[in-house]
Protein backbone atom coordinates (compact mmCIF):
# COMPACT_ATOMS: atom_id res chain seq x y z
CA UNK A 1 0.00 0.00 0.00
CA UNK A 2 1.17 3.84 -0.36
CA UNK A 3 -0.73 6.73 1.25
CA UNK A 4 -0.31 10.24 1.82
CA UNK A 5 -0.51 11.36 5.53
CA UNK A 6 -2.79 14.24 4.65
CA UNK A 7 -5.14 12.26 2.52
CA UNK A 8 -5.45 9.69 5.70
CA UNK A 9 -3.91 6.11 6.03
CA UNK A 10 -6.95 4.02 5.47
CA UNK A 11 -6.42 1.48 8.21
CA UNK A 12 -7.40 0.76 11.40
CA UNK A 13 -4.77 2.52 13.33
CA UNK A 14 -1.92 5.33 12.38
CA UNK A 15 0.93 2.97 11.30
CA UNK A 16 3.75 6.16 11.49
CA UNK A 17 4.52 5.22 15.12
CA UNK A 18 5.34 1.64 14.87
CA UNK A 19 6.80 2.08 11.44
CA UNK A 20 9.43 4.57 13.30
CA UNK A 21 10.32 1.64 16.13
CA UNK A 22 11.84 0.65 18.33
CA UNK A 23 12.13 4.11 20.11
CA UNK A 24 13.98 4.74 22.93
CA UNK A 25 11.96 6.47 26.16
CA UNK A 26 13.00 9.53 27.85
CA UNK A 27 11.61 9.37 31.49
CA UNK A 28 11.49 12.75 31.98
CA UNK A 29 11.65 13.98 35.98
CA UNK A 30 11.33 17.70 36.44
CA UNK A 31 10.68 20.01 39.52
CA UNK A 32 8.34 22.61 38.86
CA UNK A 33 8.95 26.34 40.25
CA UNK A 34 6.86 25.45 43.17
CA UNK A 35 9.12 22.42 44.16
CA UNK A 36 6.93 19.59 42.71
CA UNK A 37 8.23 16.86 41.44
CA UNK A 38 6.99 15.45 37.75
CA UNK A 39 7.90 12.23 35.83
CA UNK A 40 6.89 11.09 32.49
CA UNK A 41 7.37 9.11 29.77
CA UNK A 42 8.05 10.48 26.14
CA UNK A 43 9.19 7.98 22.79
CA UNK A 44 9.70 11.28 21.11
CA UNK A 45 13.13 10.97 22.30
CA UNK A 46 16.85 10.78 21.12
CA UNK A 47 20.22 11.39 21.62
CA UNK A 48 21.47 14.01 18.89
CA UNK A 49 24.87 14.98 20.08
CA UNK A 50 27.79 13.52 21.34
CA UNK A 51 30.34 16.07 22.19
CA UNK A 52 28.90 17.87 24.21
CA UNK A 53 26.00 15.78 25.16
CA UNK A 54 22.73 16.24 23.82
CA UNK A 55 19.12 14.99 24.21
CA UNK A 56 15.71 15.99 23.35
CA UNK A 57 12.49 15.19 24.04
CA UNK A 58 8.97 16.57 22.07
CA UNK A 59 5.82 17.33 24.53
CA UNK A 60 2.75 16.90 21.49
CA UNK A 61 0.51 19.60 23.12
CA UNK A 62 1.82 21.81 26.56
CA UNK A 63 2.17 19.37 29.06
CA UNK A 64 3.63 19.31 32.51
CA UNK A 65 7.15 18.26 31.72
CA UNK A 66 7.71 21.30 28.76
CA UNK A 67 5.90 23.74 31.56
CA UNK A 68 8.55 22.50 34.06
CA UNK A 69 11.72 22.70 31.73
CA UNK A 70 10.73 25.97 30.46
CA UNK A 71 10.19 27.45 33.58
CA UNK A 72 13.50 25.92 35.55
CA UNK A 73 15.95 25.53 32.46
CA UNK A 74 16.21 21.78 33.50
CA UNK A 75 15.19 18.14 33.19
CA UNK A 76 16.06 14.48 33.76
CA UNK A 77 15.91 11.72 31.61
CA UNK A 78 15.96 8.30 33.23
CA UNK A 79 16.68 4.91 31.80
CA UNK A 80 13.29 2.68 31.91
CA UNK A 81 14.36 -0.99 32.65
CA UNK A 82 12.50 -4.04 32.67
CA UNK A 83 11.57 -4.16 36.20
CA UNK A 84 10.12 -0.77 36.27
CA UNK A 85 8.35 -1.56 33.27
CA UNK A 86 4.86 -0.84 34.42
CA UNK A 87 5.15 2.00 37.13
CA UNK A 88 6.86 3.98 33.97
CA UNK A 89 3.35 3.08 32.67
CA UNK A 90 1.54 4.54 35.44
CA UNK A 91 3.65 8.09 35.11
CA UNK A 92 1.73 8.23 32.17
CA UNK A 93 -1.13 8.80 33.75
CA UNK A 94 -2.58 12.69 33.25
CA UNK A 95 -2.76 13.71 37.25
CA UNK A 96 -3.20 17.30 38.60
CA UNK A 97 -0.36 19.40 37.74
CA UNK A 98 -0.21 19.66 41.74
CA UNK A 99 0.52 15.57 41.73
CA UNK A 100 4.02 14.31 41.94
CA UNK A 101 3.64 11.56 40.08
CA UNK A 102 6.59 9.58 41.93
CA UNK A 103 4.58 9.16 45.15
CA UNK A 104 1.03 7.65 42.51
CA UNK A 105 3.08 5.33 41.29
CA UNK A 106 5.22 4.30 43.69
CA UNK A 107 8.54 5.35 43.09
CA UNK A 108 11.67 6.89 45.62
CA UNK A 109 13.13 10.08 43.93
CA UNK A 110 17.09 10.20 44.03
CA UNK A 111 18.94 13.67 44.22
CA UNK A 112 20.29 14.66 41.87
CA UNK A 113 23.86 16.55 41.95
CA UNK A 114 23.97 19.50 39.27
CA UNK A 115 20.43 19.99 38.92
CA UNK A 116 17.65 20.71 41.30
CA UNK A 117 15.03 17.98 39.56
CA UNK A 118 15.03 14.81 40.95
CA UNK A 119 15.80 11.16 39.21
CA UNK A 120 14.07 7.93 39.73
CA UNK A 121 15.67 5.83 42.72
CA UNK A 122 16.61 2.00 40.82
CA UNK A 123 17.13 3.39 37.38
CA UNK A 124 19.97 1.76 35.49
CA UNK A 125 20.84 5.72 34.69
CA UNK A 126 19.72 8.84 34.87
CA UNK A 127 20.98 12.21 32.41
CA UNK A 128 21.00 15.34 34.28
CA UNK A 129 20.23 18.25 31.59
CA UNK A 130 20.32 21.86 31.73
CA UNK A 131 17.80 23.18 28.72
CA UNK A 132 19.61 24.72 25.49
CA UNK A 133 16.66 25.57 23.32
CA UNK A 134 12.78 24.42 22.72
CA UNK A 135 11.93 24.96 18.97
CA UNK A 136 8.65 24.38 17.57
CA UNK A 137 8.80 22.25 14.24
CA UNK A 138 7.16 23.25 11.29
CA UNK A 139 4.53 22.11 8.31
CA UNK A 140 5.75 22.10 5.26
CA UNK A 141 4.13 25.54 5.01
CA UNK A 142 5.77 26.75 7.66
CA UNK A 143 3.03 26.02 10.07
CA UNK A 144 3.95 25.32 13.61
CA UNK A 145 2.70 21.75 14.80
CA UNK A 146 1.55 21.41 18.04
CA UNK A 147 5.05 20.23 19.60
CA UNK A 148 7.83 21.79 21.69
CA UNK A 149 11.08 19.94 21.21
CA UNK A 150 12.85 20.68 24.19
CA UNK A 151 16.91 19.94 23.53
CA UNK A 152 19.30 19.75 27.15
CA UNK A 153 22.56 19.31 27.37
CA UNK A 154 24.02 16.53 29.64
CA UNK A 155 25.58 18.25 32.61
CA UNK A 156 25.61 15.09 34.92
CA UNK A 157 25.13 11.26 34.31
CA UNK A 158 24.05 8.49 37.30
CA UNK A 159 25.38 4.96 36.46
CA UNK A 160 24.07 2.48 38.89
CA UNK A 161 27.46 0.40 39.29
CA UNK A 162 25.74 -2.82 39.33
CA UNK A 163 25.41 -1.92 35.16
CA UNK A 164 28.69 -2.32 34.77
CA UNK A 165 30.93 -4.66 33.34
CA UNK A 166 34.19 -5.88 34.77
CA UNK A 167 35.69 -3.78 31.45
CA UNK A 168 33.44 -0.94 32.52
CA UNK A 169 31.03 -0.62 29.69
CA UNK A 170 27.20 -0.02 30.00
CA UNK A 171 25.96 -3.18 29.90
CA UNK A 172 22.57 -3.59 27.89
CA UNK A 173 21.83 -7.00 28.92
CA UNK A 174 22.10 -5.70 33.09
CA UNK A 175 19.90 -2.66 32.21
CA UNK A 176 17.18 -4.44 29.92
CA UNK A 177 15.50 -1.18 28.60
CA UNK A 178 11.83 -1.03 27.08
CA UNK A 179 11.83 0.89 23.88
CA UNK A 180 8.26 1.97 22.31
CA UNK A 181 6.66 0.52 19.35
CA UNK A 182 3.53 1.11 17.73
CA UNK A 183 -0.12 1.23 19.22
CA UNK A 184 -0.07 -0.43 22.79
CA UNK A 185 2.99 -2.41 22.23
CA UNK A 186 6.51 -2.27 23.60
CA UNK A 187 9.37 -3.87 22.50
CA UNK A 188 11.97 -5.52 25.60
CA UNK A 189 15.48 -6.05 25.07
CA UNK A 190 16.57 -7.69 21.91
CA UNK A 191 19.28 -9.72 21.80
CA UNK A 192 22.50 -8.29 21.15
CA UNK A 193 25.28 -8.91 17.80
CA UNK A 194 28.41 -6.90 17.90
CA UNK A 195 29.57 -5.92 14.19
CA UNK A 196 33.20 -4.08 13.20
CA UNK A 197 32.82 -1.07 11.06
CA UNK A 198 33.94 -1.30 7.28
CA UNK A 199 36.96 -0.14 6.80
C1 LIG B 1 5.74 4.97 26.61
C2 LIG B 1 5.09 6.31 26.45
C3 LIG B 1 5.67 7.28 25.63
C4 LIG B 1 5.11 8.56 25.49
N1 LIG B 1 5.70 9.47 24.67
C5 LIG B 1 5.21 10.73 24.58
C6 LIG B 1 5.86 11.70 23.76
O1 LIG B 1 6.89 11.45 23.13
N2 LIG B 1 5.32 12.95 23.74
C7 LIG B 1 4.19 13.28 24.45
O2 LIG B 1 3.75 14.43 24.39
N3 LIG B 1 3.56 12.38 25.22
C8 LIG B 1 4.05 11.11 25.31
N4 LIG B 1 3.42 10.19 26.11
C9 LIG B 1 2.29 10.61 26.94
C10 LIG B 1 2.78 11.34 28.20
O3 LIG B 1 3.62 10.52 28.99
C11 LIG B 1 1.53 11.75 29.04
O4 LIG B 1 0.75 12.67 28.30
C12 LIG B 1 1.89 12.33 30.39
O5 LIG B 1 0.73 12.49 31.17
C13 LIG B 1 2.60 13.67 30.30
O6 LIG B 1 2.94 14.06 31.60
P1 LIG B 1 3.36 15.53 32.02
O7 LIG B 1 2.16 16.44 31.73
O8 LIG B 1 3.63 15.37 33.49
O9 LIG B 1 4.57 15.91 31.23
C14 LIG B 1 3.94 8.88 26.21
C15 LIG B 1 3.31 7.90 27.03
C16 LIG B 1 3.89 6.64 27.13
C17 LIG B 1 3.23 5.61 28.03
Amino acid sequence: MFYEPASGHGLPHNPFKAIVAPRPIGWISTRSAEGIANLAPYSFFNAVSDTPPIVMFSSSGRKDSLHNAEETGEFVCNHVSEAQFKAMSQTSYAYESGVSEFAASGLEEADCRVVRAPRVAGAPAALECVVTEIIRPRDREGRHCDNWVVFGEVVGVHIDDAMLTDEGRFDFEKAKPVTRLGYLDYGMAPPVVTLARPK
